[in-house]
């Protein structure tokens, strides 16, 4: 029962009186948790249907917010934004009940008594990037670890047991905590994602930012001390209070200004615009194709490397996928792909072969670019990998045989023979089983995609090997934004042995032959910047684009407000030191929509001297110059 005073009454003017700033306190939760507080004054900045938002007296004290989120839908009814009022009523921590690692809400529930003071005072938003500026780098005091919030392991503390005090110009949840319940605008708001299935969608403001990319994204760096980037001074908007509807953005999208209350909701920090921002300018260029090109060097080779996100053979995607290759990625001499679905697709059947679903690609591809295309894969056990039930998606080989071929005299594996480095009669390393998977019955591949290695041979005589891997996915990570410190990464530990084994697998061709041309590539579904998971490729293998692309241009995918690179080419030294050259080629996440995308990843090329021969001094330097002037 609530009960509404037309004026003022004089207990209002009682020392019992608790301020805005009282409540929220310096810490995450309020100091006044579970108590009955009364004469609570503030101005009424904003409403929804659950009720309202008040600001208090300002505080000098930058840690505490003096906003605050009022519980009570009745109350809402009652008073008007500008109204000062008083209420009385409970202090409450709110969490959602399914979700115990976010962090909670300060709030007023139990409102019983609101007097509505006097009418039409000013409300002024805090203008982030002037008034408060987000801090860059670091969400949490509590990330500790080389890593930062990407350290290994994940959930070793629990933010709110610390009961720390906020430090808002160090750390990003302590700042979006500070300014909780308070309304704030976001100067010229720029998006980096496409909006979320709700709506909602990330942006950076006009405030100084880490990693931006040429697009206007935030790419995942690191930052000056070498530690991985959070990108805190990103937020998300979410749906706008007055019932109006968020356009749909995309990464470097240009936003009119949005003014809202900052909230934390589903596990992250958010603002409520008041109403609904507009587009006011897209990036006038679009994705450029790569720059390598096929040549007639018979070492020289161009990798395409494209997770096609579950191709079966009659998904409607694949002529946009044939077309990237075509006009993209120049139809390269050898792609290494990922989520292959079998021939029935996700029907569940039993069927595994992937020889429909892959002739249909190459079919396309020829269709498009009039270039012939074989391939190769090994198929799974039924549903033992992963991915979509019946879909037994797996990692598959497409070649140009002009160019390339599989080396000969070995058959091709089974779905849980293990490929092994082996000399043929004339003493040439090559593999027992040509293609096959790499020791498929390790327990690092549990219900996961099994890497598929495999010897080839130039049309000069020489041979290189590849890996094409597809790493256990992200799920089950918990919100950057949440409880848990570090946030856990979904199967991050999976994905370390993964990297074991394949680095175990290189090591051997290695050891047989330091200077063996070895490519590792495919969808690791990880970041380099987390770098306890890449350990074991410690000088065994590196990334060729360390000197040729900016860190803020790598990347192939984008979650949250991060543009990330997870799908990745590693090379053996003998490859690095000949010269090699990769680009990311931005063709989906430029997408003007999510839905207009060919996959959720972009392609990448690279171009690779893979023989140890002299030819090289000729050829190679003219080739990559034109690749590093990009
Ligand atoms: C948290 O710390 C503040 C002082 O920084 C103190 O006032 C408050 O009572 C503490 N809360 C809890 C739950 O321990
Ligand atoms: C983190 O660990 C705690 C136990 O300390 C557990 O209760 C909680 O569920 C874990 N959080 C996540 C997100 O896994
Ligand atoms: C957006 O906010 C900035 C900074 O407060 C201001 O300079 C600019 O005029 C605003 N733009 C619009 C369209 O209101
Ligand atoms: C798929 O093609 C390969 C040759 O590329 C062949 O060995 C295999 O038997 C085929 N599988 C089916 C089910 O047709
Ligand atoms: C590796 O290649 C380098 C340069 O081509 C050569 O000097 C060296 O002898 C080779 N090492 C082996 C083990 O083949």
């Amino acid at each position: 029962m609530v009960t509404f005073v037309a004026c003022v009454s004089l207990h209002h003017l009682g020392a019992s009186a608790v301020s805005v700033a009282d409540i929220q306190g310096a810490s995450f939760q309020s100091p006044l948790v579970g108590q009955t507080v009364r004469d609570v004054t503030g101005v009424v900045t904003a409403k929804d249907r659950y009720g309202f938002w008040i600001a208090g007296e300002p505080s000098e004290d930058v840690r505490v917010s003096t906003g605050l989120r009022i519980y009570s839908s009745a109350a809402a009814h009652k008073v008007a934004i500008g109204d000062l009022i008083s209420l009385d009523g409970r202090v409450a921590e709110y969490r959602a009940k399914n979700s115990p690692n976010d962090l909670t809400l300060t709030e007023i529930d139990l409102v019983h008594v609101v007097s509505v003071l006097s009418h039409n005072h000013d409300i002024s938003p805090i203008v982030l990037g002037k008034d408060r500026t987000p801090p860059t780098g670091k969400l949490s005091s509590v990330d500790a670890g080389r890593d930062g919030w990407l350290s290994l392991p994940n959930n070793v503390t629990l933010l709110e047991e610390g009961n720390t005090t906020l430090q808002p110009d160090s750390y990003g949840l302590d700042f979006w905590e500070s300014l909780e319940g308070q309304v704030v605008t976001i100067p010229n708001p720029m998006a980096v994602n496409f909006p979320d299935r709700f709506g909602s969608f990330w942006v950076h403001g006009d405030w100084f930012v880490t990693g931006k990319n040429e697009r206007g994204g935030i790419t995942l760096t690191f930052d000056k001390s070498g530690v991985p980037n959070a990108h805190p001074e990103a937020i998300f908007v979410g749906h706008p209070l007055d019932g109006t509807r968020n356009p749909k953005p995309f990464m470097g999208a240009a936003l009119s200004n949005i003014t809202g209350v900052v909230t934390y909701q589903f596990g992250f920090f958010y603002i409520l615009p008041l109403t609904a921002p507009t587009i006011v300018s897209v990036p006038e260029t679009s994705a450029l194709p790569a720059s390598a090109r096929s040549s007639s060097a018979p070492c020289l080779i161009t990798i395409g490397d494209y997770n096609v996100e579950n191709m079966s053979p009659r998904s409607q995607h694949i002529p946009a996928i044939a077309k990237h290759i075509t006009d993209f990625l120049h139809t390269p001499d050898m792609l290494f792909v990922q989520e292959i679905q079998d021939d029935s697709g996700v029907r569940n059947d039993g069927v595994v072969s992937a020889n429909r679903t892959l002739a249909a690609l190459a079919q396309a591809i020829k269709g498009a670019s009039g270039v012939h295309y074989d391939f190769a894969d090994v198929d799974p056990e039924d549903n033992m990998d992963g991915g979509q039930p019946g879909g037994n998606i797996r990692v598959a080989y497409l070649w140009r045989p002009e160019k390339v071929s599989l080396v000969a005299g070995h058959r091709r594996g089974s779905a849980t023979q293990a490929t092994e480095i082996v000399r043929d009669g004339k003493g040439e390393l090559t593999l027992s089983l040509n293609p096959g998977r790499i020791d498929p019955t390790n327990i690092a591949w549990d219900e996961t995609r099994k890497p598929i290695a495999a010897a080839w041979q130039t049309t000069s005589g020489e041979r290189f090997f590849t890996v094409n891997v597809h790493f256990r996915s992200k799920r089950d990570s918990s919100s950057p934004q949440g409880n848990a410190r570090p946030p856990v990464n979904g199967h991050s530990e999976e994905r370390r042995l993964q990297m074991d084994v394949t680095a175990n697998f290189v090591e051997s061709i290695l050891v047989k032959d330091a200077n063996a041309s070895v490519v590792v590539a495919g969808d690791f579904n990880e970041f380099v910047q987390t770098r306890s998971v890449f350990e074991s490729l410690q000088g065994l293998l590196f990334e060729p684009d360390v000197n040729f692309v900016p860190p803020e241009e790598r990347y192939t995918y984008v979650y949250d407000q991060h543009a990330q690179a997870i799908d990745h080419m590693f090379v053996s030294p003998a490859i690095l030191a000949r010269g090699a050259a990769i680009e990311h080629v931005h063709i989906n996440t430029w997408a003007p929509t999510a839905r207009s995308r060919a996959s959720d990843h972009d392609p990448t090329v690279a171009q690779l001297w893979v023989c140890d021969s002299q030819e090289i001094d000729s050829v190679l330097p003219l080739e990559i110059d034109e690749q590093i002037m990009l």
